[in-house]
């Protein structure tokens, strides 16, 4: 993904600078360079050394030990990001101000800036923080944070750095190729509950990894995306609308209102296929044996596929073993037009894994894909899906 980028890496000095050995490590490992210039202050928190040795470039620290570096680096770079981002460094961004190496990279850089605020909540709170803040996203800087959680000082409240990976992903959706401007994407994602009674429910393994890849993947790529999430323990995607639902029925009613806005709808959920046929309004006492009916639960795909004005159609279908035909059949019957296949008994596929090996079915062909990401396989669903719609 940022393969040949050139990152230039702004650390300025908060209490969050230790945690960009880790940014630094890890966009190197997606494939950016990345050149570090750090403030005098910063350097209280991290060493040069240690971002040189993560990095594997020269660390620049000092506007005049190399004269023309202020010039240099920002040219030569295609994305500017600012990690942590203390209230000094957005005020003097704000107000272009350039008294060291950093703020003079910041005013002679020409593409996008990326800062990630990092501060005290007291300060954060602070109008003028707020007003330069301001000033900076009018003037089209992208923020990523901060989070509300423990600070530094001992304290709550809002001013932590974001963690690493929304500021990797936000540098990512710089890069990401916009092809799916157009679309409105509904994902469903994760388990439902079936509730026996107010305490007790039938679920599944699925951890909503795969649907939540899908949307992140739609939201990099342009698309408006609203993600409908059984019970998971995943972290919210941020600029999605994101929609809770608990059981299958919560489910099908959070699809119907969403779906007339939609172009795409992706059932990625693992829907139960069955409900108790009663629901206790009380918790059950223990009488020996417990006979438990069930009743099918709605089959929100069905019913979607029967409409007829409906939006193209995304189904998966997760099978203990090679019964590819089973996914055409469901593919055929819920009048689906893809159906993401996947055979749960395999290595490294099916639930609560970072990988899938996935057979993408559609009325046309059959796309057999290796061992992927969550992410890869997301991307290549995706780009099936635009090729079938263009
Ligand atoms: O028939 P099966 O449950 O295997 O079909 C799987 C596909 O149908 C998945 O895309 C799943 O999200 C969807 N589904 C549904 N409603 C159900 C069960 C499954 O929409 N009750």
């Amino acid at each position: 993904m940022l393969k040949n980028k050139s990152v230039l890496l702004g650390v300025t000095g908060g209490v969050a600078a230790y945690k960009t050995i880790d940014l630094t490590r890890r966009l190197t490992e997606n494939g950016a360079s990345v050149t570090v210039v750090m403030t005098d202050a910063a350097k209280n928190f991290v060493t040069p050394l240690s971002l040189e040795i993560a990095s594997g470039n020269k660390v620049y620290t000092d506007l005049f030990g190399s004269p023309m570096a202020h010039i240099d680096l920002p040219a030569r770079s295609d994305i500017l990001v600012i990690a942590p981002a203390t209230a000094n460094i957005i005020a003097k961004i704000a107000n272009g101000i350039s008294d060291d190496l950093l703020s003079t990279c910041i005013l002679s850089f020409r593409g996008k800036m990326i800062i990630a605020p990092s501060m005290n909540w007291r300060m954060y709170e602070n109008p003028a923080v707020q007003n330069n803040l301001k000033t900076l996203m009018d003037r089209g800087v992208i923020r990523v944070g901060p989070e509300k959680g423990a600070l530094a000082c001992g304290e709550e409240g809002m001013g932590r750095m974001s963690d690493v990976r929304d500021i990797i992903r936000a540098i990512e959706f710089q890069f990401a190729e916009k092809d799916l401007l157009n679309e409105r994407i509904l994902v469903t994602a994760g388990p439902t509950r079936e509730y026996l009674d107010p305490v007790r429910f039938l679920s599944n393994r699925s951890s909503g990894k795969m649907g939540y890849a899908i949307a992140e993947a739609a939201l990099k790529r342009g698309a408006e995306v609203t993600l409908i999430s059984g019970f998971s323990p995943l972290q919210r995607p941020g600029g999605i609308k994101f929609i809770s639902a608990d059981t299958s029925l919560d489910m099908f009613h959070a699809v119907l209102r969403e779906l007339r806005l939609s172009t795409v709808l992706i059932m990625s959920a693992a829907v139960s296929d069955f409900m108790p046929a009663e629901k206790s309004d009380n918790k059950i006492g223990k009488s020996g044996e417990f006979l438990l009916r069930l009743k099918p639960a709605p089959d929100i795909l069905s019913e979607i596929g029967r409409m007829e004005k409906r939006p193209f159609i995304i189904g998966f279908s997760a099978e203990t073993g090679k019964k590819i035909g089973n996914a055409k059949k469901k593919l055929r019957e819920k009048n689906m037009d893809m159906i993401v296949f996947n055979d749960i008994t395999e290595e490294g596929s099916g639930f609560d894994t970072d990988t899938n090996k996935v057979v993408i079915i559609d009325k046309i062909k059959d796309t057999e894909l290796p061992l992927l990401s969550k992410d890869e396989v997301a991307d290549a669903l995706l780009d099936r899906m635009a090729e079938i719609k263009a």
